[in-house]
């Protein structure tokens, strides 16, 4: 795992628009992985800043999302799909044909794991998928004791993510207890993962991730195996890890083979 610790929330979205950027400007046809949630906000925001100004182009681009609510259609406020498009497909010039979300609105939604799984093969897999964090540690709505070996399902959602997530919420509107989700098999089968925290509420799932035992009830924690993994946090984010001084040793050495020998990000 490479750690990058930043100063402020600001960068963690400059650091992972570089990356993104990397990847859309080398890849003649990517196919990105996208997450929901306040912290990937702010690269989106930069995202749609590099397009406009002639930066990026996403045409060629075809996107994944890792999860959406069971129950909520396409048009309702909460859903995924709304907050996708409201926050980033609408303000570029990808073909939203090529966006995706698992199906919420299945009259079995059962099948919706398994489509979603092949519609992501036939894409020839995802090159780049972009994390956030619980703060339970889960990743996409992969609660705690999610098998690692999990494909896309439908998972019930703890009562912690749900008050976590109930801010989004009028009172009283009606809050899905169930998702379908991305699993933490599919995820791990990215060619390359960047996980994202900002913010003190995330210091604990980061540490947890990054420097506790692999275990099922931290499933970010599984990120451990994957082979091409970047967590961009802040200073907050990173309070607790314990060795945030060798993670930043690691970059600069990084930064002297990069100088001398040349080196792809992503
Ligand atoms: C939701 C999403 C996750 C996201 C998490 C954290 O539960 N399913 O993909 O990482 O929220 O969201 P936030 O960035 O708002 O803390």
């Amino acid at each position: 795992m490479e750690i990058i610790i930043t100063d402020s929330p600001k960068l963690v979205a400059e650091r992972s628009a570089n990356l993104i950027q990397n990847l859309i400007n080398k890849n003649p046809y990517p196919v990105l992985g996208l997450a929901t949630g306040s912290t990937p906000v702010a690269l989106y925001e930069k995202l749609i800043d590099l397009y406009k100004n002639n930066f990026l182009s996403f045409k060629n681009v075809t996107t994944f999302n890792l999860d959406e609510y069971v129950g909520l259609d396409p048009e309702h406020l909460q859903s995924y799909r709304y907050f996708m498009n409201e926050k980033l497909f609408n303000h570029l010039d990808i073909n939203i044909e090529n966006t995706h979300l698992p199906d919420g609105m299945k009259e079995n939604p059962l099948e919706s794991g398994p489509e979603y799984e092949s519609l992501i093969k036939k894409a020839g897999g995802i090159d780049l998928q972009v994390l956030g964090i619980g703060a339970n540690s889960h990743i996409g709505f992969n609660e705690p004791t999610s098998s690692l070996g999990s494909r896309t399902r439908i998972k019930t959602l703890t009562q912690k993510t749900m008050k976590d997530n109930s801010r989004f919420f009028k009172k009283d509107e009606f809050q899905p207890h169930l998702a379908v989700t991305m699993g933490i098999s599919t995820i791990m089968e990215s060619r390359k993962i960047i996980l994202l925290a900002t913010g003190k509420n995330k210091a604990d799932a980061v540490k947890n991730a990054v420097e506790g035992p692999v275990t099922s009830v931290c499933p970010a924690s599984a990120l451990q195996w994957h082979p091409n993994t970047t967590v961009i946090v802040d200073f907050d984010a990173a309070e607790k890890l314990e060795y945030k001084d060798y993670y930043k040793f690691v970059l600069l050495e990084q930064d002297k083979l990069i100088q001398r020998f040349g080196g792809n990000q992503v």
